[in-house]
Order: C-alpha cells, then structure tokens, then sequence
C-alpha cells in the first residue's frame, strides 16, 4: 500500500489532518487502534475555541456544530461562595462554542468515509520506520493480517499514548513536562444544567467545574486526588460533594442531578515535545503536548497543529515549498507554550495542592477577586480563553 501522508490515529487531529489534506487533493490513510463505535462515543473535551469553530466552518463542517454547539459569552468564576461573571464577548468580541468532541469525531468519520477517506480501525502492534530517510512506512496488524503502508510523509496523531513519539531517531526530541498532585474526576449526568454558562469554582475542599453538553446533558468535574480509587464514589456521594463545593452564600441553589452515564478519573499533566517534527515524521495534537484541562485548551491546540500542518503539506505538494514544513515546529509552539501558561495559571489559581494551608487559601482568593475586579485581568482571561 502507498499514499502521501500516513496518518497514526482517528482522535480530532488525525482526522481534521485527513480531511483539511484531502480538500487540498492529497491523499493520506489513517490507521486507528480503536473501533469507529468506540471513538465516537469516548467522552472528551467540548469547549471550542471561535477560531476552531472558523476552522471546522471553514473546512465544510459546520452543519450540526451550528445546529447543536451552544454559543456562550462569558464565564463564572465562583470563590467564597459568590458567583461573579466574567463577560467575554463583552471583553474581546468573541465567543466560545460548546459541542463534544465525540461529535466532532462523528462529524469527521462521516464525511471523509463519505468521501471515500481511507481510515482502518482497530489495528494493532504499529510501528513507524525510517523517518530519517525518504520513505517512511507504517507497519500494522489488521483483518488477521500484516500491512505495510509507504508514505511521502507520517503524521504522527496518536495522542499521549501513542506510538509514534518514539518513532523519532534516539536523542531528536526532547520532552519538558510537569505532573500536577490531583486528578479531575468527570462525570456525564442526564440533567438540565442549572446554569447557562460553565462555572469554574474554587474551594477550600478543591476545585470544581460545571460545564454541560447539551441542554438536557451535564458535565460536571471534581478536584480529586491522584491515586483517587473511583469505587469510593457513588452516584450520591458525586452529588453532594459538588452541591457542597458549588454552593452560594445565603442561597440553596444546587447543580441539578440525574442519572450518571459517564464516570472516570483523569490525573493532570503537562507536556511538550519540541522539536515536532524528526525527519518525515511530524507531531501533532496530544501526541505532541498535553495540557491540564483547566483551560479547555487541548482539542484547540490540536486543531491549530494539524491547520498549520495541512497547509504546510499543501505547499510543498502543490508548489515544491518546503518552507512551511521546515517552519511547522516553530509555528505551532509559539501557541503551545501560550497554552501552557495559560493553562497552568488557571489551575494553579483554581486547585488545593497538597500541604496548602489557610494562607494559601487566602492567597488564590485574592488573585480571583483580581481576575473579576480588574478589567485588565478579565481581559487577558477573556483573551486566552476565547482564543
Ligand atoms: N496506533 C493507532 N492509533 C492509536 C495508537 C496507535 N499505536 N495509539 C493511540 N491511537 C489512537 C487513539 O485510540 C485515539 O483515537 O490515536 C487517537 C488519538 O486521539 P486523541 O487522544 O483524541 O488525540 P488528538 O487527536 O491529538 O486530540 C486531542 O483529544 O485528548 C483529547 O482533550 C484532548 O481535546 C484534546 C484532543
Ligand atoms: C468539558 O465540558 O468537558 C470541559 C469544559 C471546560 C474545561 C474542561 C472540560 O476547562
């Protein structure tokens, strides 16, 4: 089997890539480990950038994103027991887009095998050889059989448990990373949100996050710790623990239970991976960087890679250029690292860390009250986080 671009992994990146490439003529394949019916179902990420909500737009994919992502203008900040409005749009004229990423994906798996899109699921034992050289091959398990895929190009889409990362020569790459002390336990509940807008809470028992997915569909977090054994959490358990880190001084508001569908634990890492590219090999999404999910940035950044990427792939096709590709790692991290900031300040603002006493308590308080007191601050929230 030959093609242009190989295409390790069907999360977002791998399949925008696939898509973006295909609009500018080039062929790739993409090869994923999971089932269609698993990928399309995964419960991830649902916070969209305007500038991802362009993108996706832009590429021909905005049908049932308009129909069913939820425009929202601004955010809650909630810290001893008040609420205070962040107004975004207000600060910075854009908006963010809440649409789950699993819809993205089905979004995507739809129109490129509608499209004829070449994507194989659940491969096994894949391995990348020979990014150094000219013709770079995937190699992998598929129908009972051994396949072997030549390629201009590999894109490298597998997430932060891929393989590919490490298809790299001995010594290319060089990863900077930083493990937070907590976990986030999620949880998809059949509930009306109680809010029109997501609420990021800081409280003296630890972080928590109400955002949604749908107007019937919650999505709620908790500050948990890193080795947190989810059997200790039960339904009721989940419930009265965020009524009691979401509540309102003098007021029984509480989020609005229902029936859990989702449940899991997260622990919270950074990471980035610079250079991203070795050879003919190039990084893009969570295989490249990953970012504690506080700022609701890692599908975003993903999808400012593989724009980056596919332009540069479109140039050096079309016209022999490849500037583009040459400058694709410098490009992409100057946003990577501006995530990475932006994404630590958020949870270092929002979370208990282990051995934080009064003081610190006190300290994260009065740098919220700043946030929602300053228009300075607000704005540069604002920025960051519309994108
Ligand atoms: N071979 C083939 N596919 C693989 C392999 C492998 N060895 N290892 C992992 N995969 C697949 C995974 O099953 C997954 O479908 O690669 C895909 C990677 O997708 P994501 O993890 O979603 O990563 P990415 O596309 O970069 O999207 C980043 O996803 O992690 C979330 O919230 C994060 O929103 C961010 C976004
Ligand atoms: C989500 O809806 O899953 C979500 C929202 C905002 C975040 C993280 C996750 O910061």
């Amino acid at each position: 089997m030959r093609t242009q671009v190989g295409i390790v992994g069907a999360g977002p990146a791998g399949l925008l890539l696939s898509h973006l490439l295909h609009l500018h003529g080039i062929a790739s394949v993409v090869i994923e480990a999971r089932s269609r019916d698993y990928i399309e179902h995964r419960v991830r990420a649902g916070v969209l950038e305007q500038g991802t909500v362009d993108t996706l737009r832009e590429a021909g994919l905005g049908t049932r994103l308009d129909a069913q992502g939820l425009r929202h203008e601004g955010i809650e900040l909630r810290f001893d027991g008040e609420g205070h409005r962040v107004p975004m749009t207000e600060l910075t004229g854009r908006a963010i887009t809440v649409y789950g990423q699993q819809e993205i994906i089905k979004d995507l798996v739809a129109r490129r095998l509608d499209e004829g899109g070449d994507i194989r699921f659940e491969v096994s034992d894949v391995r990348v050889d020979g990014v150094s050289g000219a013709a770079p091959t995937i190699t992998f398990g598929h129908d009972g059989r051994r396949e072997t895929l030549e390629c201009d190009f590999v894109a490298g889409c597998d997430g932060s448990h891929g393989i590919s990362r490490d298809s790299a020569p001995a010594g290319a790459l060089e990863v900077f990373e930083r493990e937070y002390p907590f976990a986030w336990l999620g949880i998809l509940a059949e509930a009306a949100p109680a809010v029109d807008e997501l609420i990021y809470c800081l409280h003296a028992s630890g972080f928590a996050l109400y955002s949604m997915r749908s107007p019937t569909i919650s999505r709620l977090y908790l500050q948990v710790s890193l080795d947190e054994d989810i059997e200790k959490w039960p339904d009721e358990r989940i419930w009265d623990e965020l009524a009691m880190r979401f509540a309102l001084a003098g007021s029984d508001w509480s989020p609005t239970s229902g029936p859990i569908i989702d449940k899991g634990v997260t622990p919270m890492r950074s990471f980035v991976t610079e250079p991203m590219q070795a050879g003919r090999l190039f990084l893009a999404g969570d295989a490249a960087h990953i970012v504690p999910p506080t700022g609701a940035k890692g599908l975003n950044l993903a999808v400012n890679d593989v724009r980056l990427l596919a332009r540069a792939f479109d140039a050096w096709y079309a016209r022999g250029d490849d500037a583009l590709l040459a400058s694709y790692t410098h490009d992409a991290l100057r946003r990577v690292w501006r995530v990475q900031h932006f994404s630590w300040w958020m949870t270092q603002m929002l979370h208990r860390f282990p051995g934080d006493d009064e003081y610190g308590h006190r300290v994260q308080v009065a740098q919220l009250r700043n946030v929602v007191e300053s228009p300075s601050y607000a704005t540069a929230l604002s920025e960051n986080y519309v994108g």
